[in-house]
């Protein structure tokens, strides 16, 4: 019996079920869009975010390289106001919780401006002893044990810890709370985050234990500030105006959610791909110093840890054919550009020697360039390098996938190595 090979119209990237495919499939459903009609349209996605009389637009998918980092270069074309995601959040829930990624010029430049010292690259070169400290201190506590779940064990401690030094979280239980509701907040559309809440419901609670970190900390930090992000945001002035609590809380449940879901599984990506590509580990652990620079790159491109970013047009525009019109969704699918036969030498390969890498896991340029990247690139290497040299037979070739078309997530991926010797 033979499989008929799939065309651009059997693929909908609006149903559900099409992201709880194997990764392959969807890897392949990409690359015949990309091939046959690189920027379709698509149905509303299915939503439980609104109700379905209000879920009512279709989206434009951008699945090439080149056209992801025009769009990205081209705010003034394409908006990020009306929201980041495929699927609509109501308003207000958007304005509690997504801040400048969700905001053009010249609002979104002020309000980024005041982060950028803190995630600076000199600044996260300063600070890499202090991150591979945090990966050696959790490496330490767990390599004797031999086995174990990576996601719980490491990849959602790690950037917890890290997030917490930032914002001078009190270790205990507000740090727990914290950490845990940023960690599913973008859990919406996976049944084994949401439970028995529905999506609105899981969002929102998360949300809502992120604002009751702020309202907690503020008094003191007004009273006390200290060296933390926190203090400057609350100092922070435009044209001679602090930001409101409203716009604080928002701020923080952005930069909580960006910074620790994308980490986390972006480590348990890791973990994965040199379980499933064993001659990429040895040649890693040959030469860890040597090859983990390129070796992260290959990760993010590879694990694509967000699968998209949205964005709205705001005037007519034609790519590759297809006729944009102002008020139109365009989803950039960083996903599909990461496999991009036109930039990619053998795209489905796992090379952790690739280089050049031009991978766009951190956006396609422009004015939303992911803010944490450098960050991000210091914690992987600090835990790649500690893996690496100190349990590298590390294996966890079957991870539970998180059903999401936002965050490549991974909800659990059982792990078995050598205990190392003390
Ligand atoms: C592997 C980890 C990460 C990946 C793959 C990632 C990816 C991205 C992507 C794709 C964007 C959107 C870019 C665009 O729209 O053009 C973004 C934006 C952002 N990221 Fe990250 N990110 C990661 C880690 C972090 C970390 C550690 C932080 C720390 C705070 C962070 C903070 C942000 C913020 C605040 C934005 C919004 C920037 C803006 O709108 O100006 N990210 N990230």
């Amino acid at each position: 019996m033979t499989t008929a090979v799939p065309t651009h119209r059997d693929i909908d990237l609006s149903d559900r079920n099409f992201w709880a495919r194997p990764h392959e499939e969807r890897d392949a459903a990409f690359a015949v869009l990309r091939r046959e009609n690189p920027v379709p349209w698509s149905r509303p996605a299915d939503s439980d975010l609104l109700p379905p009389e209000q879920n009512l637009k279709g989206f434009w998918s951008l699945t090439k390289h080149e056209d992801i980092r025009y769009a990205s270069r081209h705010p003034e074309i394409f908006s990020s106001a009306e929201g980041i995601t495929v699927e609509d959040f109501p308003v207000e829930i958007r304005m509690m919780s997504q801040s400048f990624i969700a905001m053009d010029a010249p609002r979104h430049t002020q309000l980024r401006g005041i982060t950028l010292d803190a995630f600076k690259p000199r600044n996260m070169l300063r600070l890499q002893d202090w991150i591979q400290g945090h990966a050696r201190d959790l490496i330490s506590e767990i390599s004797h044990l031999g086995e174990g779940d990576f996601v719980d064990l490491v990849s959602v401690k790690l950037p917890g810890r890290i997030f917490g030094s930032f914002f001078g979280l009190p270790p205990g239980e507000l740090h727990e709370k914290t950490i845990n509701a940023a960690q599913r907040t973008l859990g919406w559309t996976d049944p084994e985050v949401r439970g028995d809440l529905t999506a609105v419901e899981l969002f929102v609670g998360a949300v809502m234990d992120l604002h009751e970190t702020v309202t907690t900390l503020l008094p003191e930090r007004r009273a006390n500030p200290g060296d933390d992000l926190l203090s400057w945001m609350v100092q922070a002035e435009f044209d001679g105006e602090k930001m409101t609590d409203d716009e604080l809380k928002a701020f923080f449940t952005l930069l909580a959610v960006a910074a620790n879901d994308t980490t986390r599984h972006a480590s348990a990506h890791a973990i994965l791909a040199f379980s499933q590509f064993p001659d990429q580990r040895d040649l890693l652990v040959a030469d860890v110093e040597g090859r983990v620079d390129t070796a992260v790159e290959e990760v993010l491109r590879w694990a694509s840890p967000l699968v998209h970013m949205r964005r709205t047009a705001v005037q007519d525009v034609t790519l590759r054919g297809s006729e944009i019109k102002a008020g139109d969704k365009v989803v950039l699918w960083y996903s599909s550009a990461n496999r991009d036969e036109d930039i990619f030498e053998d795209p489905f390969k796992f090379d952790i020697a690739r280089n050049p890498n031009p991978h766009i896991a951190f956006g396609g340029g422009g004015p939303h360039f992911c803010l944490g990247a450098a960050l991000a690139r210091t914690m992987l290497r600090s835990l790649l390098t500690e893996v690496y040299t100190r349990i590298p037979d590390i294996s966890a070739p079957e991870p539970r996938y998180q059903v999401a078309n936002f965050i490549n997530g991974i909800n659990s991926l059982p792990a078995t190595w050598t205990p190392e010797r003390r």
